[in-house]
């Protein structure tokens, strides 16, 4: 299928939607202590979405049952938030914001640490983040989606860590989930070439053990097949002809 490139107009549009996720992100983020649930974010993700006039673009995708991903520690994705599942210190967290704005969709996360972490837990979060920014850094018209892919290879091999190849990341605009697929893994030079306008997501999941991963009875909950962490950052990006825009990135 042919990659969308956003007029300015949808490109303000776009634009408009990844920063209310963003804010909607940036609230949980405030508000997160030890002893809340997973299922204590999801109401907070539902209540300020709906304040921002927007709408949580994940519930009911699919049949997903939440307004939100939350994946704690061996999870490595599309954990479904329980009120049950507490937080405590020590726990790493990824909270997965996608919000509907007048026709557009703004999709985000970030790995947040409950109190004080292991040195293990630290380095698997700071390595993704590195990552994402790493990738972030080569996203430039007429650059090649392998690019993105290269770079995450190459950083999570140099700290020890192993990249997960089930998922990736997309483009975004009208819906949460367009073409292109943007893989995590591949060669530099390779793939399609990205152009000024396209918008889409970069959304590593980094491993502390291997790269494989298991899918629980739920049929969403992605684990690590060794039981080891694994943490997550994405952003929304649109390609500029110097480099890209980040539209979830706050200030
Ligand atoms: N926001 C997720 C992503 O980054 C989408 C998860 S799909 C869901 O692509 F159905 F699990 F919500
Ligand atoms: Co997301
Ligand atoms: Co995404």
């Amino acid at each position: 299928m042919a990659i969308e490139i956003l007029s300015p107009r949808e490109q303000d549009k776009l634009r408009r939607a990844a920063r209310c996720a963003a804010l909607t992100l940036a609230h949980v983020r405030e508000r997160l202590r030890a002893g809340d649930s997973t299922g204590d974010i999801d109401r907070w993700v539902r209540a300020h979405t709906k304040s921002s006039g927007a709408k949580p673009s994940q519930l009911g995708y699919k049949g997903f049952p939440a307004a939100v991903c939350t994946s704690k520690n061996n999870v490595v994705c599309h954990g479904i938030p329980r009120d049950d599942e507490l937080l405590r210190p020590g726990d790493i967290v990824n909270v997965d914001v996608t919000s509907e704005l007048d026709g557009f969709h703004g999709d985000l996360s970030e790995t947040l640490a409950i109190g004080p972490t292991s040195p293990e837990a630290r380095h698997v979060v700071d390595v993704s983040k590195r990552c994402l920014e790493a990738a972030i850094a080569v996203v430039r018209d007429g650059a090649r989606l392998g690019d993105i892919g290269a770079v995450i290879d190459e950083l999570a091999a140099r700290e020890g860590c192993s990249v997960v190849t089930e998922f990736g990341g997309h483009g975004i605009g009208r819906k949460m989930h367009m073409d292109p697929h943007v893989s995590h893994s591949g060669v530099a030079g390779t793939g399609i070439r990205m152009r000024a306008g396209m918008a889409f997501t970069i959304e590593p999941m980094i491993n502390l053990g291997g790269a494989d991963v298991r899918l629980l009875s739920d049929r969403w909950t992605v684990v690590t097949a060794d039981g080891a962490l694994s943490a997550q950052f994405e952003h929304t990006v649109l390609v500029t002809r110097e480099g890209c825009e980040v539209l979830t990135r706050l200030s």
